[in-house]
């Protein structure tokens, strides 16, 4: 580890956006570059399919189970609450997070398919709080050229513009970037790797927050 970061918690560090936007990838490659710089970081993803809930998830966003929308969320939001133990003891022993979505994304695809806002928010509250939230923005046009939506569930082009207006509700400024993402894959990269950089210098010494 670098020795100026020695003995301070990790940053908890969040990417938000469409799909398509470059999320996952970017994240793998954020978390290669930070380990390569000898600072410890790990990749995590929501929905994360591999624990007990995930598996219902899975099958929900494949569309071989179904559920209501309020129980989906709810689903979502546990599958949140089965990683915070292990999201605080990572960070707590210095290790960043790159978490390729979260509660933002919870909510705003809940409440773009009509279920309240404030709802939506309610069992999020208590979750750890991310240091940092970048938002990857794209034009409809450009969103467009990254090519075709796959078969799962939201993967549709007017749903994603709903999602964009929550995401626009919900977005902080006091702890939210926007960046957009229409952009080579490595110009991008570097502009996020300096945002993270700077997050995981700042948070080191901060209390640890809770969502909403
Ligand atoms: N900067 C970029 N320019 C062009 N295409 C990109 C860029 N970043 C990602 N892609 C492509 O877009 C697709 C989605 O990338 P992915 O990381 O899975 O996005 P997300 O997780 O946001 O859905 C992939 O096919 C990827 O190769
Ligand atoms: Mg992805």
């Amino acid at each position: 580890m670098s020795s100026e970061l020695r003995g301070r918690r990790g940053s908890f560090i969040v990417l938000e956006g469409c799909d398509r936007t470059g999320k996952t990838s970017q994240c793998k490659t954020l978390v290669d570059k930070l380990m390569q710089a000898d600072i410890q970081a790990r990749y995590m993803n929501f929905p994360d399919r591999g624990t007990q809930c995930g598996q219902l998830i899975n099958g929900y966003l494949t569309r071989k189970d179904d559920f209501t929308d309020e129980g989906i969320h709810l689903l979502f939001t546990l599958n949140r609450w089965e990683k915070t133990r292990e999201m605080e003891q990572l960070l707590r022993s210095g290790v960043s997070l790159i978490v390729d979505r979260y509660s933002f994304s919870g909510v705003a695809f809940s409440s773009a398919k009509g279920l309240d806002l404030d709802w939506c928010k309610a069992p999020e509250s208590g979750l750890l709080k991310p240091d940092l939230v970048i938002l990857l923005t794209l034009s409809p046009e450009a969103m467009a050229k990254r090519g075709g939506f796959g078969d799962e569930r939201y993967e549709v082009p007017a749903f994603q513009k709903k999602v964009i207006e929550k995401y626009s509700i919900l977005k902080d400024d006091r702890y939210w970037k926007e960046i957009d993402a229409d952009k080579t894959f490595d110009n991008l990269t570097e502009e996020l790797y300096n945002e993270v950089l700077n997050s995981i210098k700042n948070s080191g010494d901060k209390a640890i927050e809770k969502l909403w």
